[in-house]
């Protein structure tokens, strides 16, 4: 990197050797040559601090201003680490909010490290394994609303022999373990901290009533014994990332539900919808259906035709239902990243994180507006899914009946079948999507895929090598990024490139080295949280291997980047405890604390974070902030 290069970006105070392995010696094949564009990375490095930059399929203008506030924060990145601690850049500083088990209200009792909690402890405390969030801030009060993904058994049922629950309160505690949690907290010398028995605290756990809405609500499909009316279901669990809307309602994101269904009958034929699906005569090691029948699916096939959906929930109003949005599809929902375009139609991006399955966006029927009723506007809608062609360009096609032969309803259940029959792209697991908000371009992290070029999805599309997918058994991921055309949200047709493919160069000399902005100074696999932040800096959440040898070298515990998708560049800002994921991003409304989510610590039993000593190891959220109390995000 040239001086005057330097100069121009001191978001990066250190050379960064973004080329250090040549070039010259990577045998990309033509796919992933073309995707990765190394070349025009090359010619982006050398036109850095030029007014305009050219990507692999997009010229943008950058806008002054924009470009002035991208370059506020300058720090030195860390280095890859295998400590069970968390690492950030000097200057910045971190401590916990909250932790799994943590009382919401003074009624709780706190996290005993003996037993781990009992169902109705843990009714009243900070769930685990937390994952996507949003900060709401109200008439100067702040609500963290929070997602607790799944809990990790071996750990949440640790004081049971096997590490597995035995009894009908073990099922109780890990139905509460799961959901949604919506939390005031507030910062008292310098450190946040949960406010206890705030009127906002609230549990959303896999029991708590809500309302099915949009084209599912009332069908066949979700109708069960216990609702035969099909319009009310029970519970959200495994919520992966989130989303929020502009009129303040948090959006949580259900994933692998799949995983807590079972069947006591053990002969038990699954539908060919139900196993798309994956689910199974046997569960992940959950064992609701000892304690709920409803999870047996031998007894109640279409319980799980009521879970994959996305759930809109009112972060202020601790008396209100949870909506499922249906319109907006069923699939392994990672994010909602939501945006509103200049035609004021809500757009909303999501992935669907399996090997070889798709991307969608959902366009609202209706419009935004700043003073109306927008409540509603994720009930109507169509779902488009992206066709990626090789040559940067792509379509989002609609799910519709005439497209699919399938009625709405239909489409809204068995949202991954429409998107086969219409011929949608297999991608390599679509993670979090994240849209600039200084510019019309949008990215999405495609964790990694060993299927890839091996074997089909689970619906029989074939995953051949293809444009923004260039490399089989893909173990490291990418992260695909793209401009609608005339930059409207709403459009049907797209532009396309790899803003970075990840790999290893301390191992690797051809494509599983990674593009041009890859080093030994920032190695990582799996990219999985991403988001921008007000500056347009893309922060890159892994959920990785972290074994740190033979393919995964050099790379350490997971770990948090900042990308610069103007230059291409990516610094390490944050490590992890010991296998941990770092996932979850959100700010306080001054910017000057960006919280962050600790999930899954010492998953194979090697962490003591964040009590130390003997402790059990307990997912968190944490605060990082500058030392000199600067904004950071
Ligand atoms: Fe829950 Fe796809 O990560
Ligand atoms: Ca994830
Ligand atoms: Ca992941
Ligand atoms: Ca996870």
């Amino acid at each position: 990197m040239s001086k005057s290069t330097k100069k121009n970006s001191p978001i990066f105070e250190e050379t960064l050797n973004i080329d250090n392995h040549n070039a010259d010696d990577i045998a990309f094949d033509s796919l992933a040559e073309k995707a990765i564009s190394r070349r025009q990375f090359l010619s982006a490095s050398a036109v850095f601090g030029a007014s305009a930059f050219v990507f692999g399929c997009s010229t943008y203008s950058t806008d002054k201003n924009s470009a002035k506030k991208y370059l506020d924060l300058a720090f030195t990145p860390v280095g890859a680490s295998v400590s069970d601690t968390i690492t950030v850049p000097v200057g910045f500083k971190w401590h916990t909010v909250a932790s799994w088990g943590d009382p919401l209200w003074s009624k709780g009792v706190e996290f005993d490290q003996a037993s781990r909690g009992t169902g109705a402890s843990q009714e009243l405390a900070f769930g685990d394994n937390n994952d996507g969030m949003a900060l709401f801030t109200h008439k100067g009060r702040n609500i963290l609303t929070v997602n607790n993904e799944y809990v990790n058994r071996s750990i949440f049922h640790g004081n049971r022999p096997e590490g597995a629950p035995i009894n009908a309160d073990d099922v109780r505690k890990s139905k509460a373990g799961h959901g949604v949690s919506v939390m005031e907290i507030m910062q008292k010398n310098g450190q946040w901290k949960i406010v206890k028995d705030s009127p906002y605290n609230r549990r959303i756990t896999a029991d708590t009533a809500m309302s099915l809405t949009g084209p599912v609500r009332g069908h066949e499909l979700v109708k069960t014994s216990a609702d035969p009316k099909g319009e009310t279901a029970l519970g959200t669990f495994n919520n992966c990332g989130n989303g929020e809307t502009p009129w303040g309602t948090y959006l949580a994101c259900e994933e692998n539900f799949n995983g807590y269904f079972s069947s006591s009958d053990e002969n038990y034929q699954t539908s060919a919808e139900l196993k798309r699906y994956g689910v199974k005569n046997k569960d992940r090691g959950y064992k609701w259906a000892s304690a709920d029948e409803r999870f047996d699916i031998s007894k109640h096939p279409t319980e799980p035709n009521r879970f994959g959906y996305i759930v809109e929930i009112d972060p202020l109003n601790p008396n209100s239902t949870p909506k499922k949005r249906t319109a907006m599809g069923r699939f392994k929902h990672e994010n909602a990243e939501v945006v509103v375009a200049d035609n004021d139609h809500v757009v909303v991006y999501m992935g669907d994180d399996e090997r070889g399955e798709f991307l969608y966006k959902f366009v609202s029927k209706n419009k935004y507006s700043k003073r109306g009723n927008n409540s509603d506007l994720l009930e109507n809608g169509t779902i488009y899914v992206a066709k990626f062609a090789d040559d940067g360009k792509g379509q989002w096609l609609a799910l519709t009946p005439e497209t699919t032969g399938m009625t709405i309803a239909e489409i809204c259940v068995h949202t991954r079948i429409a998107g086969s029959k219409v011929g949608a792209t297999t991608m390599d697991r679509p993670e979090w999507v994240a849209a600039n908000p200084l510019k019309p371009e949008v990215c999405c992290a495609l964790t990694n895929n060993k299927n890839r070029g091996v074997k089909p999805n689970a619906g029989g599309d074939e995953t051949p090598l293809n444009g923004p997918n260039p490399r089989v058994e893909n173990n490291y991921g990418q992260i695909v990024r793209w401009t609608e055309d005339k930059g409207d949200h709403t459009a049907t047709t797209f532009s396309w490139d790899l803003f970075v493919t990840a790999g290893n160069p301390t191992v690797h000399k051809d494509a599983y080295a990674g593009s041009s902005n890859i080093s030994e100074a920032n190695i990582f696999n799996s990219p999985d949280g991403i988001k921008f932040d007000s500056y347009g800096r893309l922060w890159i959440q892994t959920d990785g291997k972290y074994t740190n040898k033979d393919d995964y070298a050099n790379m350490g515990n997971n770990q948090m980047l900042l990308g610069n998708t103007q230059t291409g560049e990516i610094r390490r800002f944050m490590t992890g405890p010991k296998e941990c994921e770092i996932t979850g991003i959100t700010w306080s409304a001054d910017k000057k604390t960006m919280f962050v989510g600790i999930q899954h610590p010492g998953e194979k039993g090697n962490s003591h974070w964040p009590n130390g000593g003997n402790s059990v190891p307990r997912s968190s959220v944490v605060a990082i902030s500058r030392e000199d109390g600067g904004a950071i995000g």
